[in-house]
């Protein structure tokens, strides 16, 4: 160990100690960063138009549901709060479904944003139909409705 230090210039050392202190510094000022609010997600208005081809009625509800369940509620949560068991892994919080700020939302935007995504929300283009996606917002506007 002596001679290792005897290896180092005084400089050196100090050139370390410096660097140690600015990586303490970085990481204390990363740790205290408050998390960020969700930036606005604005949806084009010529998607905002697009009504939902799939009539809301018992049983497009119950299909949503399921496809809910399989494709959303990981991060969502079964009542839309967000809560599901990977909702609370991101930094952004994937939103409240309760809530009227986003039931007040046209179709047409929630379908876009379910397909386009923003990450960490994924991109549904791929994984469900359209018609699948209409469907689930049919299941998603019940969680809007105060029981
Ligand atoms: C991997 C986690 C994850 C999965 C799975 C997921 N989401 Fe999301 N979702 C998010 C996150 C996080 C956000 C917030 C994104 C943002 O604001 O940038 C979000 C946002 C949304 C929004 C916009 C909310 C608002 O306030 O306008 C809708 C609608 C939505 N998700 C619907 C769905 C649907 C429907 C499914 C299933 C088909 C789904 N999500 C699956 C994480 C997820």
């Amino acid at each position: 160990m002596k001679r290792f230090f005897r290896l180092l210039s005084k400089i050196e050392l100090i050139f370390f100690f410096l660097i140690g202190a600015l990586i303490g510094v970085i990481t204390l000022l990363l740790a205290f960063t408050p998390i960020p609010q969700n930036k606005e997600w604005v949806v084009p208005s010529e998607a905002i138009k697009k009504s939902n081809p799939v009539a809301s009625n018992p049983q497009s509800i119950a299909d949503g549901k399921i496809i809910y369940i399989k494709n959303c509620y990981d991060c969502h949560g079964m009542k839309g709060k967000g809560d599901g068991p990977k909702g609370g892994d991101f930094e952004i919080s994937p939103g409240n479904f309760t809530k009227e700020d986003f039931q007040k939302q046209k179709d047409g935007a929630v379908f876009w944003k379910i397909s386009e995504g923003r990450k960490p929300m994924p991109s549904f283009k791929k994984d469900l139909t359209e018609i699948q996606r209409w469907t689930v917002i049919n299941y998603v506007r019940t969680l809007g409705i105060k029981k």
